[in-house]
């Protein structure tokens, strides 16, 4: 990754600043990063180790001076400015859903589907939708090994998934209800403080919201699986870092749990934490900052021979989001 030049276009946002965070991890020097925020942070600087980046304006960068952009400012700047990258002939992984659900372009799980990239000529990579990375981590290997038939899940997503406005009306609305005063809502469509919502995203016409419809067509698109069943429940709840996910899965075979424990701790990216009687499973707290997907609570159902369930969690900025984008360049680079 040394001598690729990377343009992060939202770097002032929950999911940038974790990105540019991972590319420091990963070695990639301040001088081959660029930054590009909205009108209000151009002119600011980001740290970057010891060195500081100054964020610029998207119409001033030359995009052709960078090989890859990752796009993380919200699906409008991503529907126009990231044709306009590719076209310059930099690769754009983009984690907005603009693009995700378009059949030319790519929706890519490196661990799970980097290998139909092949299939494709697009220079746009979609990265998939948070919740939906963190299930198809555990369901890939468990439909490789007993076929996928049907889903039912429902989710407890961080407020950091509504970026960092999300965060800090949680913090606010806290410190106003611990104060005894009232919390306004600004961002969510309900009090986050203190409570649930079960609404993420706007409603579609048939019920369903548009985060729970990426859910279900996401995983189809990913797994190369049109006719899996799934129904999806997505809920905010009031964590900063960390979703979970409830998963029930039916499958064409009967279910031997000790196999299903051992395809998914071979299964790269995923790691189980489960003693129950030990109260060893996931939460959101141990996840944050983690690479890994943790599955726990794995079950099998006593009724039916072919289902069981699930608990997983991870940092749902980091694997569900900033990581997946720089793991898919990562493998990118290695190909060349
Ligand atoms: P800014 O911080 O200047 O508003 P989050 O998802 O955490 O809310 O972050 C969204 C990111 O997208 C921020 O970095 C934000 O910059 C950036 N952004 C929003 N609108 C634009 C735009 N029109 N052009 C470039 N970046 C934008």
């Amino acid at each position: 990754m040394k001598n690729q030049n990377i343009l992060v276009v939202g770097a002032t946002g929950r999911v940038g600043r974790e990105m540019l965070s991972i590319l420091q991890e990963i070695g990639v020097p301040a001088q081959n990063i660029g930054v590009v925020a909205s009108e209000r942070s151009v002119g600011q600087t980001i740290l970057y180790g010891k060195n500081s980046l100054e964020v610029k304006d998207i119409n001033s960068i030359n995009f052709s001076e960078y090989d890859y952009a990752l796009f993380s400012a919200g699906s409008a700047v991503s529907a126009k400015y990231a044709p306009k990258v590719a076209e310059s002939g930099c690769i754009v992984v983009d984690n907005t859903s603009f693009f995700r659900m378009k059949k030319d372009i790519p929706l890519i799980v490196p661990e799970i589907n980097f290998d139909v990239l092949g299939r494709y000529n697009s220079k746009i990579i979609s990265n998939p939708n948070c919740s939906t990375i963190q299930m198809v981590m555990v369901l890939k290997p468990l439909h490789d090994t007993f076929g996928l038939q049907e889903v039912v899940v429902s989710t407890y997503q961080a407020t950091s998934g509504a970026g960092q406005k999300g965060v800090d009306e949680l913090m606010e609305q806290t410190e106003l209800v611990l104060h005894g005063k009232t919390a306004t809502s600004h961002h969510f469509k309900r009090q986050i403080a203190f409570n649930i919502i079960p609404q993420i995203d706007e409603f579609s016409s048939s019920g369903y919201t548009k985060e729970e419809l990426k859910m279900m067509n996401e995983t189809k698109k990913i797994l190369d699986k049109s006719d899996i069943i799934i129904t999806a429940t997505c809920v905010r709840v009031p964590v900063i870092v960390g979703h979970a996910v409830s998963v029930f899965a039916r499958f064409d075979k009967p279910v031997d749990i000790q196999l299903a424990y051992q395809v998914l701790s071979n299964f790269p990216g995923v790691k189980i934490i489960d003693n129950p009687e030990r109260y060893e499973y996931a939460t959101p707290i141990d996840c944050a900052s983690k690479n890994d997907v943790y599955v726990s609570r794995l079950r099998k159902h006593p009724d039916m021979e072919n289902a069981l369930s699930f608990w997983c969690v991870a940092d749902n900025v980091r694997k569900g989001a900033a990581l997946n984008a720089i793991q898919i360049v990562q493998r990118l680079v290695a190909q060349q």
